[in-house]
C-alpha cells in the first residue's frame, strides 16, 4: 500500500515512523515533510493547499491512503474535494463540515449545546454587534475568556483578568481585526477552573477507538509561564485521569459527539482531539480538533501496539469497529526542542548536532528541520520533540532529558519541567 502524508510538524513525523512499520506499507510521502521524514520516507516538495497538483501525485504515485496532519486543508475542503475528484483514494481527515467543528468556535459551541456535550457557558457576538458585546463584558464576572471565531494559529484565545484587558481583546478582536476574518466573530465564554487533558480518538464517524490521553505544557516558560506555544512538551498517560473521570468523557463527550456528528449527516472520518478541562472530577471541552495534536502525537503513537496503519485504512474505510491495537502500559514523554526566540520572532538554518539516539526507549521526532547536503538545519520554531518512553513518568523524563543533552544547536531552548508536575 503507498501512503501520503500531508504536513511537516513533529506529528506528521511520528505518524511517518509509526505508519512505515506496517507490513503493509509499501511506498511512503510526506508533503512537504521535514528531515526526520526523509530518513522515513520521500518528501515532496507541493504546496498541500493546491488539491490539483495533489492529485496529480496521488495519481502518478498509485497512492493508495491519505493522511492528513494539519487542519488547514481540512478546513479548506481536502477530503470533499478528494471524494469528488478521486473518490477511490482512501482518506484519514473529515470533510469540511466536520472540519468546522475546529474552523469555527461558534459551530462548537452551538453544536455542544444542541448536543448537551459540557462546555463554558457563552455567548457570540459579529462584528457589528460591538455594543452588545461591551454590554455583555460590562455584566460578566472575571476572568473571562475571549476567543476569535476562526484559525488563529492557536493564538486567538484570550484569557483576560481585568475588565479593561477583556474591553481591549473585544477591540482587537472585533474593531481592530487582529485575527483578521477568523476574528468577524468573537465567542464570550466562561473561565473554567480545573485541570486541562487532551482526549484522542479515531473515529469512521460510527464506530471509534479511544486513543491514549495526553497533557500538553503549552507556555513558553518554566512553571506555566510566559506566552503560549504549540505545545512545549506532553506526557501520557495523564495520572489523574483514572477510570472514572475517562468513563465520564466518554460517555458526556465522545459519545454524544460522535452521535451528534452523524445526526448532522457529517461524513467524519479521522481523529478527534477533545481538548478537556477536568472540573473537580467533571470532563468539559475547551475545544475539538479535527486533528492529532502536535506534540501529543509524539506521546500517543509511542502508546500503540498494532498495525497502526491497518487501523487508519479501516477507519477510511468505515470499518473502525474492526479495528486492532492496544495501548501500552508505560509512560511517554516528549520534550521539545525551540528556537530561541519563539513564540516570538527566531533565525532559522542552524546546524543542529546531535549523534543519533533511536533506540526502543528513545525517539527524536523532527518539527522545523530541513537536511541540507549532510547537515541537518533548524527550520522553525519547534525543531526537535524527544521522546522517552518508560515503566513510568520518571524514567521516560529521565530518557527524553538524557538524550537532550547529546544534542545542541546555537539558541537551543526548552523546558526543563515536562512531567514535573505530575510525578
Ligand atoms: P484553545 O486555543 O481553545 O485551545 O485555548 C487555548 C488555551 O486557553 C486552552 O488550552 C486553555 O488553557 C485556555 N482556555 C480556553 N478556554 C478556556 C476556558 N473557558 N476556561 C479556562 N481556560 C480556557
Ligand atoms: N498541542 C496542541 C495542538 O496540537 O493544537
Amino acid at each position: 500500500m503507498n501512503v501520503l502524508i500531508i504536513g511537516s510538524g513533529g506529528r506528521e513525523h511520528a505518524l511517518s515512523w509509526k505508519i512505515a512499520q506496517s507490513p503493509s506499507c509499501d511506498q511512503l510521502f510526506i508533503v512537504p515533510g521535514n528531515a526526520g521524514t526523509e530518513a522515513i520516507g520521500t518528501n515532496v516538495d507541493i504546496d498541500p493547499l493546491d488539491f490539483d497538483k495533489v492529485n496529480d501525485f496521488v495519481k502518478d504515485k498509485l497512492i493508495d491512503l491519505l493522511v492528513v496532519g494539519p487542519e488547514e486543508p481540512l478546513v479548506k475542503g481536502i477530503t470533499d474535494f478528494f471524494k469528488v475528484e478521486n473518490p477511490d483514494l482512501k482518506v484519514v481527515g473529515p470533510t469540511a463540515e466536520g472540519a468546522i467543528l475546529e474552523g469555527s468556535k461558534d459551530y462548537a459551541k452551538e453544536f455542544m449545546k444542541e448536543f448537551n456535550i459540557p462546555t463554558a457557558g457563552y455567548q457570540t457576538f459579529s462584528d457589528e454587534q460591538i455594543s452588545e458585546a461591551r454590554q455583555y463584558l460590562d455584566n460578566s464576572s472575571l476572568p473571562i475568556v475571549l476567543k476569535a471565531d476562526g484559525l488563529a494559529a492557536g493564538k486567538g484565545v484570550i484569557i483576560c483578568e481585568t475588565q479593561e484587558r477583556a474591553f481591549e481583546a473585544l477591540d482587537e478582536i472585533l474593531a481592530e481585526k487582529k485575527f483578521g476574518e477568523a476574528g468577524s466573530k468573537l465567542v464570550i465564554e466562561e473561565f473554567l477552573r480545573g485541570i486541562e487533558l487532551s482526549v484522542f480518538v479515531l473515529t469512521d464517524g460510527t464506530s471509534y477507538i479511544v486513543l491514549p490521553e495526553a497533557k500538553d505544557y503549552k507556555r513558553i516558560g518554566e512553571g506555566d509561564t510566559g506566552p503560549n506555544t504549540g505545545g512545549m512538551g506532553a506526557i501520557s498517560p495523564v495520572p489523574f485521569a483514572k477510570g472514572d473521570f475517562l468513563t465520564k468523557v466518554e460517555k458526556e463527550v465522545i459519545i454524544p459527539t460522535i452521535q451528534g456528528l452523524k445526526s448532522r449527516n457529517i461524513d467524519y472520518k479521522g481523529f478527534i482531539f477533545f481538548g478537556l478541562m477536568n472540573v473537580n472530577g467533571n470532563p468539559y471541552v475547551i475545544e475539538y480538533n479535527v486533528r492529532m495534536g502536535d506534540p501529543e502525537t509524539q506521546v500517543v503513537l509511542p502508546r500503540l501496539e498494532g498495525d497502526f496503519l491497518d487501523a487508519l485504512v479501516k477507519t477510511a474505510d468505515g470499518k473502525a469497529d474492526k479495528i486492532d491495537i492496544k495501548i501500552v502500559d508505560k509512560t511517554a514523554s516528549t520534550v521539545v526542542l525551540v528556537s530561541k526566540g519563539y513564540p516570538g520572532s527566531y533565525e532559522k538554518h542552524k546546524m543542529i548536532s546531535f549523534r543519533n539516539e533511536d533506540h526502543s526507549s528513545v525517539k527524536v521526532f523532527h518539527a522545523g528541520t530541513i537536511k541540507k547536503n549532510q547537515d541537518i538545519l533548524t527550520n522553525g520554531g519547534r525543531v526537535l520533540a524527544v521522546t522517552g518512553l518508560g515503566n513510568n513518568i520518571d524514567e521516560a523524563i529521565n530518557q527524553s532529558y538524557h538524550t537532550i543533552k547529546k544534542i545542541d544547536w546555537y539558541g537551543m531552548t526548552y523546558r526543563s519541567d515536562i512531567g514535573f508536575d505530575l510525578k
